[in-house]
């Protein structure tokens, strides 16, 4: 039997976000209703709100969320009822030509759930990146489910499914942060603290977190930056060189998605050394580098989608490691918050104080 349920909705551009009734079908083939437990606040959904993203209003925002799987339609193999999962955004396909190279973290023909959700009136929602889940109840590709230990609490588990993977992944995935090596992190926000935290992880031997926002830079502090830097005093890349013997450093991540702060990547990176970029850039950005630095640098320019994760890979493993005390994930929940409150979460995300609301049901 279809179900209604509360959930926050974002009716048009610019408009603030309310709580709406939500029709939820029942799981058809290939397709999981999953309870959800806890979803973070993430700058997409604003971007939604915004307008930002597409024009295909109302959207049902949410996307960063853990919950229990409470029923799954026909042919259904990935999860079971009862299963305690983290949603995914990139549900892999298993037949284009990226995942058939062996590279599904790269698919491109990703898949979301068949059916619609709807407001009560049947007006079809979009749900935010796939998922929808700043409501009890969501409708998602059974692939969009990956199964994680329940001992995880929910708060915690959510955030692995969208920014901090991002910044995670940044650094172990696309950046290949090893033991040893020298990193520098720009922007200190969700996903550039989450990147700090994944070269700490990952055995670097110096992190050097850069921001113009003192706060963030003590923050990045306790993820593990060893050196700080606030660029709006020092020049980012003359300190960085100071740090690392004049040399630069092997990997250089940037978190912002500004054409300033990427060249100051670029210069801070020692031969040969890696440039990974997560921060989102505005489409009208350009960057102008020489070319020869290009080539007389040798080394690598990266971008990092989603923090290349392959879910089924990542997420349990790296809850397993927060369950070990090796991975701090707490850190990166300011507050917890309830559902009606994503507008003033909103709020508080321009005004840069936090790192994560999480709003738990
Ligand atoms: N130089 C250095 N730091 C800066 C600058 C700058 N010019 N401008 C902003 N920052 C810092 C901010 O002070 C903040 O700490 O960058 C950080 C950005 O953090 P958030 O706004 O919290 O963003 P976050 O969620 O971490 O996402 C960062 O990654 O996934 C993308 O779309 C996301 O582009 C965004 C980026
Ligand atoms: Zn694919
Ligand atoms: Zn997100």
């Amino acid at each position: 039997m279809a179900q209604q349920v509360q959930g926050v909705v974002a009716m048009a551009k610019g408009e603030p976000v309310s709580m709406q009734t939500i029709n939820i079908p029942d799981p058809g083939p290939g397709e999981a209703v999953v309870a959800i437990q806890a979803c973070g606040v993430c700058h997409t959904d604003l971007h939604y709100r915004e307008g930002g993203i597409n024009d295909e209003f109302p959207f049902l925002l949410g996307h960063e969320a853990a919950g229990v799987v409470e029923s799954i339609g026909e042919g259904v193999n990935q999860v079971v009822v009862g299963d305690y999962v983290i949603l995914n955004w990139r549900a892999v396909c298993g037949q284009c030509r990226s995942c058939l190279k062996g590279k599904p973290q790269y698919c491109f023909n990703t898949h979301n759930a068949a059916q619609k959700m709807t407001l009560e009136d049947g007006t079809e929602l979009s749900p935010a990146l796939g998922i929808g889940a700043f409501c009890e109840k969501t409708l998602v590709a059974a692939g969009q489910c990956t199964k994680v230990d329940r001992d995880a609490k929910p708060e915690v588990a959510g955030l692995l499914g969208c920014g901090v993977m991002a910044g995670i992944g940044a650094a172990i995935n696309t950046g290949e942060v090893s033991r040893g090596d020298t990193v520098a992190v720009f922007g200190c926000g969700g996903v550039g603290n989450a990147a700090i935290e994944g070269s700490r992880i990952a055995g670097a031997s110096k992190i050097i977190a850069v921001d113009i926002d003192d706060a963030k830079l003590e923050l990045a502090k306790s993820f593990g930056a060893t050196h700080t830097v606030n660029s709006l005093e020092t020049d980012p890349v003359e300190s960085i060189r100071g740090f690392t013997d004049g040399n630069g450093v092997d990997v250089a991540i940037e978190a912002i998605g500004l054409p300033q702060t990427y060249e100051q990547a670029f210069y801070s990176r020692d031969l040969a050394g890696t440039v990974v970029l997560v921060g989102v850039p505005h489409p009208e950005m350009k960057i102008e580098l020489p070319y020869i630095e290009l080539f007389g640098r040798g080394g690598a320019l990266k971008s990092s989608w989603y923090g290349d994760c392959l879910p089924s890979r990542d997420f349990p493993m790296l809850i397993d490691l927060y369950l070990q005390g090796r991975l701090n994930l707490e850190g990166f929940v300011s507050e917890t918050i309830e559902l009606d409150a994503v507008e003033e979460a909103f709020r508080k995300m321009e005004g840069g104080g936090v790192l994560r609301s999480v709003v738990v049901l």
